[in-house]
């Protein structure tokens, strides 16, 4: 990628099928909030990440969330990737510096902040439900709070789990799950993973990744039982100011 100064206050989302945007209504709102009148955030829906180097040098940008499927394959054009962003092997936010694009990764910080006030000291072993992109971050973080994890999956490599696996004696000392798979998202909110809920305690601790809908299918689950439960919708949030902090900081 050439290097190139980007100075200005655009800001941007870049994904695929991305009109639902939480992103650009909440920027949005932060620069009228702020009295920024001079701030946009706009969505830039790419068919395909090859399209990111006409979009970057046609515009004059300051700084860009990505999103599904692109965190991954976004970070071959970028100049330089953040240390967190490289350990986890994914990047949601960029920021335009004199040396050129660097990338980072703030769901970690969101889903950590998120996290914290639902911890109890005997959360030691997690579960996470589904092997995509944000898996990733959420593993990162629990290999980061001392929280032992296995990844279950519907097609699992080695030292994953199947859902079937997922048995009452696993429940047991696994009392953290947290789902990163897109299942029970609107309009499909009477899905939910396939794990035997019946064996759910006041222990558990059920964390879903979506905010649409609000209470899951998912979380349902944890509240028929008196398990706590958090939605993804605080992680957003504070993936969103980190990156918003990310584009200030000089
Ligand atoms: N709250 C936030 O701030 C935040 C941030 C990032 C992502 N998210 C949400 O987190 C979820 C995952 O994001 P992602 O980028 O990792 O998505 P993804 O890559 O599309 O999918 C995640 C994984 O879910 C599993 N999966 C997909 N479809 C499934 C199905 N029909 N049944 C069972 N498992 C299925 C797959 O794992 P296996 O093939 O191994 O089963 C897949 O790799 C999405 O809902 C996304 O909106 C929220």
């Amino acid at each position: 990628m050439a290097k190139k100064e980007h100075s200005g206050n655009r800001f941007g989302l870049v994904g695929k099928n991305i009109s639902y945007s939480f992103s650009k209504g909440y920027f949005s709102s932060k620069f009228e909030d702020l009295g920024l009148d001079g701030h946009s955030y706009e969505n830039f829906d790419l068919e395909d990440i090859s399209a990111f180097t006409s979009l970057i040098e046609n515009n004059t940008l300051s700084g860009l969330n990505v999103t599904i499927p692109y965190k991954e394959s976004v970070m071959a054009y970028l100049d330089e990737i953040d240390r967190q962003a490289a350990a986890i092997g994914a990047v949601n936010t960029i920021k335009f510096t004199k040396n050129g694009l660097k990338g980072y990764n703030t769901d970690a910080y969101g889903f950590e902040q998120s996290l914290l006030p639902h911890l109890k000291p005997h959360h030691k072993k997690a579960l996470i439900l589904g092997t995509g992109g944000a898996s990733k971050a959420i593993a990162y973080v629990l290999d980061g709070l001392g929280i032992d994890f296995c990844f279950v999956s519907r097609n699992p490599s080695r030292f994953q789990m199947h859902y079937n696996e997922v048995t009452a004696t696993v429940l047991t000392s696994y009392t953290l799950i947290i789902n990163c798979s897109p299942v029970g998202t609107f309009p499909d909110i009477e899905a939910k993973p396939s794990i035997p809920y019946a064996h759910l305690a006041p222990q558990h601790l059920l964390f879903d990744l979506i905010y649409n809908p609000e209470k899951t299918a998912f979380l349902q689950e944890a509240e028929k039982r008196g398990a706590g439960y958090a939605n993804g919708f605080h992680m957003l949030q504070f993936q969103a100011e980190k990156a918003w902090e990310i584009w200030n900081k000089k």
